[in-house]
């Protein structure tokens, strides 16, 4: 869909995800994301003995977006170590707006979806004054 390799970017986040830092789940969580100039920045889960303040892979990916250029993400792929596809979760979906919007392109269990069906009737830069 759209040119984009999504076979490359789902490995990038299962590789990503063996960086992860899970003892207390044991999900490992890798996510890759293109980004507009061409780049793949990926992120993993760090886990916390404080449960409550543990990093999503979102949150650790969209740190490596700033820290590597910045940019818009186009698309993006979340997967368990083991390769099962995860989805973002709903704090995540929100970050993943704020950073590529409604048209970044998300991997679902239903198939290539933009972020305005993956997260509907967000709220956003827009509704700031
Ligand atoms: N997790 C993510 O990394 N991303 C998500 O979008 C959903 C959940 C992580 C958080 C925690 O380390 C583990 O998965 C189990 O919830």
């Amino acid at each position: 869909m759209s040119g984009i390799d999504w076979e490359a970017l789902r490995a990038r986040a299962v590789l990503a995800a063996k960086s992860a830092y899970a003892p207390y789940s044991g999900l490992h969580v890798g996510v890759a994301g293109l980004v507009d100039d061409g780049r793949v920045v990926t992120g993993c889960n760090v886990e916390n003995a404080s449960y409550g303040v543990g990093l999503c892979a979102e949150c650790t990916m969209a740190g490596q977006l700033r820290l590597s250029g910045g940019g818009r993400l186009t698309a993006v792929a979340c997967r368990s170590g083991a390769g099962d596809l995860l989805m973002p979760c709903g704090r995540c979906r929100q970050i993943l707006f704020e950073l590529g919007g409604g048209s970044c392109l998300v991997d679902t269990p239903s198939g290539i979806l933009p972020m305005t069906s993956v997260l509907p009737d967000a709220f956003g830069p827009a509704d700031l004054p």
